[in-house]
């Protein structure tokens, strides 16, 4: 299986590193604009095998994405991370372009390739990628659901003193501060979570989780990098492996939650086609009155989108 990441930046190269050390794939191939960048990576990478004890084979390319022929999954890594103060939504008009580029090349040389966004912002990037590919809608998907629930699942981790692996959640709409974390599909060992944590502790660590990209942010000086690029290469694993795991994942919806038309994030199963399935939950009132929030809050970036690109 080979697999390309595009932007070899903190959280291209991140994902690339994953994916290689845990040969999901055995052929990785890093692109990257500036010269030299994405070579020096994934030399970086390769010479670290023989440490870590694996054997895919990691390569770096300056923009030349005839190297990139034949990729089964695409990362799409690539534009500007945000800074201290700005939103997400803030970078809409430097990276729309860059990843309607990108998604151009990558399609022209793997055509059939399933492609996974993760540039910001999110939703909306995922949208951009979808017109530009002309793809059915299961082949081109956004990365964030798998992140905000890690960050929630940490946060609750740490609050209960037990293991992260023992917190299963679920998550709903944006990848933006109107994101939906859902406290009823949140279970601690199969225990539902509202039973060990007190009301306003689980609204604190929800409030924190929808922030959770901000405050590192705040912290670094510049989007995180660790979780982003590790939650990627999952998605690539559960579709290179045809694992079929249930995972929250960013894709154009068609009905589904009575929503038609915009990318939110939703639980789907992951497999070889991309997404299989779209699962929709039975939502109570408040828990679909906050998805309609964020489907408002990211169709108006679809409509900024859309005037962009009608100029
Ligand atoms: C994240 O959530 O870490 C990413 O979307 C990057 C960001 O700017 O927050």
């Amino acid at each position: 299986m080979k697999v390309t990441v595009v932007g070899a930046g903190n959280v291209g190269a991140t994902c690339a590193d994953v994916l290689a050390y845990r040969e999901i794939v055995n052929e990785v191939v890093l692109v990257d604009i500036k010269e030299g960048f994405s070579e020096g990576k994934a030399l970086d990478i390769w010479q670290k095998a023989p440490i870590d004890l694996y054997d895919t084979r990691t390569t770096g390319s300056t923009n030349d994405y005839s190297k990139t022929a034949g990729s089964d999954v695409v990362v799409i890594t690539s534009g500007l991370p945000r800074k201290p103060g700005m939103t997400r939504d803030d970078l809409i008009e430097t990276n729309a372009g860059i990843v309607r580029s990108v998604t151009e090349q990558v399609v022209q040389h793997s055509p059939e390739a399933i492609i996974i966004v993760v540039s910001n912002p999110l939703d909306v990037m995922t949208y951009q990628a979808h017109i530009t590919s002309r793809m059915p809608r299961t082949k081109v998907m956004g990365m964030a659901g798998i992140l905000d629930t890690a960050r929630y699942r940490a946060f609750l981790a740490e609050e209960l003193n037990v293991s992260p692996k023992d917190i299963q959640a679920m998550l709903l709409g944006g990848h933006g501060d109107t994101m939906v974390p859902l406290p009823r599909y949140t279970t601690v060992s199969g225990i539902p979570v509202t039973e060990l944590i007190a009301k306003d502790r689980l609204e604190a660590i929800i409030e924190r989780t929808k922030f959770g990209g901000g405050e590192l942010v705040k912290l670094m000086g510049t989007s995180a990098w660790y979780a982003p690029g590790s939650a990627a290469a999952q998605m690539v694993e559960s579709i290179v492996k045809d694992q079929r795991h249930i995972y929250p994942v960013c894709i154009k919806l068609e009905g589904e939650y009575g929503i038609d038309g915009t990318y939110l994030g939703v639980p789907v199963v992951l497999g070889k086609n991309g997404v299989e399935k779209v699962i929709e939950l039975q939502l109570n009132e408040q828990e679909m009155e906050l998805m309609q929030t964020s489907n408002r809050h990211v169709r108006e970036v679809m409509d900024v989108l859309d005037r962009m690109n009608n100029k």
